[in-house]
């Protein structure tokens, strides 16, 4: 029998008891906002795998086109190396990586990083099944715990990669900041592999993120109810209404959570008490869309030399290779 390996991040976080502060600094805002990792609970996590299949959300399949395309290519560029996936999720476009890299080296390490436990244990132990000679490793943990760990565990050559254009969440700022961790946990010669969803008229991207079935919906609400469970919360979900808006100014999609009526919330781990009015609504999440030529001068100013770039036929969807 095979045993799965993963590793929980988050103790010592944890136990600083600094959980839930981005909570209380997000609903104490002017203009409230929530952190999206908060959408990521296993049921949130299952939802997002729904909207993957959603015929309205072409990010995921589009993704998965370029990789199934081209994955023997990045192997070959980079050839074997330790493969760390930031926010792997269910590690399903992941699987065209790892075909490709076993026909490149027999023996290789994949580190799956994601903060929901239940969607990375099935997946690990998925993979070790599929893949006997990987030696896998799940850790369960948010990007900033995974990069501070993967700064003290230098291997031989690594690629890290980043898929999804989950990098949308982050602001300009954030995006820096991120980068920069990154670049700690590279050495010269390393690689990262980015997926960015790119730039496109308002009437593609506002359905991709409000789609018939509602399961965006379900999704973005959903963040109210893990609230309540892990901060023993008393939102009331049906006081909450879904809203997702491209914003062409920032290239972003936002997504809302509109409340209807004038109401309190108490969140009792944080000891928190949030007043909410009439019309009022939370910023659950950015998506930015971006452009494949700055996002590679941004990467440059990080000492992240693009390689290569793939996308598809319609331009919808980039990927960039690039090395330390
Ligand atoms: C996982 C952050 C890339 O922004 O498209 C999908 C999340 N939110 N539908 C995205 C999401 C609503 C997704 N990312």
């Amino acid at each position: 029998m095979l045993s799965t390996s993963i590793k929980i991040l988050n103790e010592h976080y944890q136990s600083l008891n600094n959980e839930g502060i981005d909570v209380i600094q997000g609903l104490t805002r002017n203009q409230k906002n929530l952190p999206p990792k908060y959408f990521y609970d296993d049921y949130g996590s299952e939802l997002f795998e729904q909207i993957c299949e959603l015929p309205e959300y072409y990010p995921t399949r589009t993704e998965a086109w370029i990789l199934h395309q081209y994955a023997d290519e990045i192997a070959q560029i980079t050839g074997a190396c330790e493969l760390v996936e930031l926010g792997s999720g269910s590690s399903t476009k992941t699987l065209f990586l790892l075909d490709a890299y076993q026909k490149v080296a027999s023996y290789c390490r994949y580190i799956p990083i994601d903060v929901s436990q239940g969607i990375l244990k099935s997946s690990v132990l998925k993979l070790q099944h599929k893949y006997p000679t990987f030696f896998i490793e799940g850790l369960i943990g948010t990007y900033e715990q995974a990069l501070i760990k993967l700064e003290s565990a230098f291997t031989t050559s690594r690629m890290i990669f980043f898929l999804g254009s989950s990098l949308g969440n982050f602001s300009p700022q954030e995006c820096d900041d991120f980068l920069k961790q990154v670049t700690r946990t590279l050495q010269v010669g390393d690689y990262f592999l980015l997926g960015i969803d790119l730039q496109k008229p308002k009437e593609i991207l506002e359905p991709a993120y409000n789609d018939s079935k509602g399961v965006t919906a379900a999704f973005n609400l959903n963040m109210l109810s893990h609230l309540n469970w892990r901060f023993q919360g008393n939102f009331d979900i049906n006081l909450f209404t879904h809203q997702a808006i491209y914003n062409q100014t920032d290239a972003q999609i936002e997504m809302y959570l509109h409340c209807q009526n004038s109401h309190k919330v108490f969140l009792k781990a944080l000891d928190l008490q949030v007043l909410f009015t009439d019309g009022e609504s939370i910023l659950t999440e950015i998506s930015r869309k971006f452009d494949l030529v700055i996002m590679q001068k941004q990467l440059e100013t990080h000492g992240l030399k693009t390689l290569k770039t793939w996308t598809d036929t319609k331009h919808s969807f980039g990927l960039i290779l690039c090395q330390a």
